[in-house]
């Protein structure tokens, strides 16, 4: 079966930048073909600052928000995380994501699309990295750097140079490979 990957839009900022970069790599997994590509919103989660009352590892969700943030981490394959870089860290509405669940994310492949400054937001990447291992997923090498993103915008629709264009689509072979490989120890532990 195609595995189904969720792309992730990180930034809930009114006005955020994550929405036209997330748009265009969603509409490039669509024409790559190896996944059932989803777009996901985490503004349409409205998921306030951890509020469970127990360790997400139980499973015991007291919050709608949660149960239905939870339904949606289940059902992917894979996850690519489209964010930006906040003060040389990870995007805060991400990290506070990734830490409502837990066995959701185990045994699930991921990749970046990270965008900002001059930076193209890699060291909220390599911070987000160090999270995502501790939820057993396994984060790729393959990622999409955006720098000086604003100038890649016009009218609100991100359009990509050939060196993103060309890096989407090996993140995407990848990012494939490992949703495939993973896919046993995912049935396992189920
Ligand atoms: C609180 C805050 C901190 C920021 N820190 C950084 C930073 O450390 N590095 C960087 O490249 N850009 C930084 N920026 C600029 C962001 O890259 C830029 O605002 C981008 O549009 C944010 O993504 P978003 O529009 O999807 O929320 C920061 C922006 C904000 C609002």
């Amino acid at each position: 079966m195609t595995p189904r990957l969720h792309v992730i839009v990180a930034s809930t900022r009114p006005g955020r930048v994550g929405l036209p970069v997330a748009k265009w790599f969603h509409e490039a997994a669509v024409q790559h073909g190896s996944f059932d590509a989803h777009l996901v919103d985490l503004m349409d989660f409205a998921l306030p600052v951890y509020d469970e009352p127990n360790h997400p590892k139980l499973r015991k969700y007291v919050h709608e928000h949660t149960r239905r943030w939870s339904a949606s981490v289940d059902a992917a394959d894979a996850y690519v995380f489209v964010t930006p870089e906040y003060n040389y860290g990870a995007c805060p509405s991400l990290v506070n994501a990734l830490d409502y669940v837990y066995t959701e994310w185990n045994y699930k492949a991921c990749a970046f699309v990270s965008y900002g400054g001059i930076s193209g937001g890699i060291r909220a990447v390599q911070m987000t990295k160090q999270i995502v291992t501790t939820q057993k997923m396994m984060p790729i090498f393959e990622a999409v750097v955006i720098p000086m993103v604003a100038q890649q915008l016009r009218d609100g629709v991100f359009s990509p140079n050939d060196l993103q264009r060309q890096a989407s689509g090996e993140l995407l072979t990848e990012l494939s490979r490992w949703a495939l490989a993973l896919k046993p120890l995912r049935e396992r532990v189920a």
